[in-house]
């Protein structure tokens, strides 16, 4: 096509809110880069373009000025104007802003480590907005202060005392201090200030840790089923899943060394374990303990929920009975306050938490102030203890209800599992039903829970295998939502049998 008839057919939209000389610039950009227009090609004096576009001449004009300004055409008054000879010859269709380039297959594949990490989290899922009874592991946000919250974000803004530039990678000092306290005085954590590192959520602690301390083909222990979340950044590191079964004491870690001696680091959820809900015994502890002195090996323990135990205070963590140096403590905020705040820590052993600052530095210098400075001010002011009380009593009441009314009407078809501890239950299916079926069901009935068979990684082979259960949350909803909830859930499942194989029937036993 003619240079002057690919300027007729480009028609302007007098109705859009783009200017008209942006949308000529953006059509002329698009031809030029696309060799639709080629270089060195002289373009039609601003007034006649004008009068053939029904513009004004001021309307080519500054859609010419721009694209002077970005390189793509040159010249001056009077001698005319050209697209910039030096551009080099461009393919056709390589236009880089077209309107639904997103559809398009991308031009160049993605690294092999760019793939590993694009597929890495799909298997977990994102909460929709909908909130539906019994979603897993979501904390009650109406028991949230939110007001409290705002007032502390509206004083650092009125007062303009916080340090706006970067900070240390490390995170907010003073929420540093207040997180060591807390954990120590709470949680047993054997720490000092300088260990803490603030990331966004454990998230964001599970992707440093595992870029800092494994090397492709290392083995780490993963609890199955476990944690989807913490699967995914072992692997983008390149790590060897090692799926470790889990019974009625935590994960099997005599199973574990025996299969897979050589790991180089276990990933743990010792005081409630996601999704089983167990705790992890002494004996076994102890054991883990001993392997990773022995080994030469981490361990990584996620202790995201423990502030909530029903039958008597939080129990102490592991990182509190290793003499050896070898736990990584990890916390969030995700639970006890919110999963959309992003915050979470980590009490590194002292000589790790330098290279880990400085790790976190690189993916984004540091989390965000302000939460960081509003959180610290919560936990100072007492609203975080307060908040933890009134959560645990809440939650308690919730719990309570949810093992009445399963107790009252579905007996004989869900069996509780441990409840003790946490914001979930899980339930073995026992009458007969699949798992897939009774979690099909439950969702067709507008229920929300998660089958056990979310939690297993792909790696996971039989010595994994699990009873059908499923796991209810009930942290987040009212005792009368929670009622209704299992009345919509009896009616989904109270049909149905199918036959299961021994070696599932055995486990079911060890663990409900
Ligand atoms: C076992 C476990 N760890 C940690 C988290 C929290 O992750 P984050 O801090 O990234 O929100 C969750 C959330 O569901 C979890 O289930």
């Amino acid at each position: 096509m003619h240079d002057h008839d690919i300027l007729a057919a480009m028609p302007l939209d007098r109705d859009a809110a783009t200017p008209l000389f942006r949308q000529l610039y953006v059509r002329l950009k698009e031809a030029i880069l696309a060799g639709d227009i080629g270089a060195g090609a002289r373009l039609p004096a601003t007034r006649e373009l004008g009068r053939r576009l029904a513009v004004s001449r001021q309307t080519v004009l500054a859609a010419y000025e721009q694209l002077m300004a970005e390189g793509y055409l040159q010249g001056a008054v009077g001698k005319g104007t050209f697209v910039s000879a030096s551009l080099p010859a461009a393919a056709k269709g390589a236009r880089g802003d077209a309107a639904g380039d997103e559809h398009h297959a991308l031009v160049r594949p993605l690294s092999a480590r760019g793939a590993t990490m694009a597929a890495a989290m799909a298997r977990v899922r994102h909460h929709d907005s909908q909130l539906r009874t019994f979603r897993a592991s979501m904390p009650g946000l109406d028991l949230f202060p939110f007001d409290v919250w705002r007032k502390l974000e509206a004083r650092h803004w009125r007062r303009r005392a916080l340090p706006l530039g970067y900070g240390g990678a490390a995170g907010h000092a003073p929420l540093r201090e207040l997180l060591c306290a807390y954990l120590k005085a709470s949680r047993g954590v054997r720490c000092t200030p300088e260990q803490i590192i603030v990331t966004s959520g454990s998230q964001q602690a599970l992707y440093l840790l595992a870029q800092l301390l494994l090397a492709p083909g290392e083995g780490v222990w993963l609890e199955s089923p476990g944690y989807q979340g913490a699967a995914a950044p072992f692997e983008v590191a390149g790590a060897r899943i090692c799926p470790v079964p889990v019974d009625a004491e935590g994960m099997d870690v005599a199973y574990a060394a025996a299969r897979y001696p050589d790991a180089r680091l276990a990933f743990a959820t010792p005081s409630h374990q996601l999704p089983l809900g167990v705790t992890m015994s002494l004996g076994r502890r102890l054991e883990l303990l001993r392997w990773a002195e022995t080994n030469r090996a981490w361990i990584v323990e996620d202790d995201y929920d423990s502030e909530y135990r029903y039958t008597g205070p939080p129990l102490a963590s592991l990182q509190g009975l290793d003499r050896g140096g070898c736990v990584i403590y990890v916390g969030t905020l995700s639970k006890v306050l919110f999963p959309g705040l992003r915050l979470g820590y980590v009490v590194a052993p002292p000589a790790l938490a330098e290279p880990l600052a400085r790790a976190k530095a690189v993916v984004d210098r540091h989390s965000a102030i302000m939460p960081q400075a509003v959180l610290a001010d919560f936990i100072q002011e007492g609203h975080f203890a307060r908040h933890i009380r009134r959560t645990r009593d809440a939650y308690a009441e919730r719990r309570a209800a949810m093992l009445d009314a399963l107790d009252s009407r579905l007996r004989g078809v869900l069996a509780c599992g441990p409840s003790d501890a946490g914001l979930d239950l899980c339930v073995g299916v026992t009458n007969g039903l699949g798992e897939a079926e009774a979690a099909a069901r439950a969702l067709a009935a507008g229920v929300d829970l998660r089958p056990l068979s979310y939690y297993t990684h792909p790696a996971a082979g039989p010595d994994c295998a699990m009873p059908p259960g499923l796991l209810l949350g009930f942290s987040a909803f009212t005792p009368e939502q929670i009622r209704a909830g299992v009345g919509r859930l009896e009616q989904a499942l109270m049909q149905g049998a199918s036959q299961q194989d021994d070696r599932v029937q055995r486990r079911r036993q060890r663990l409900y």
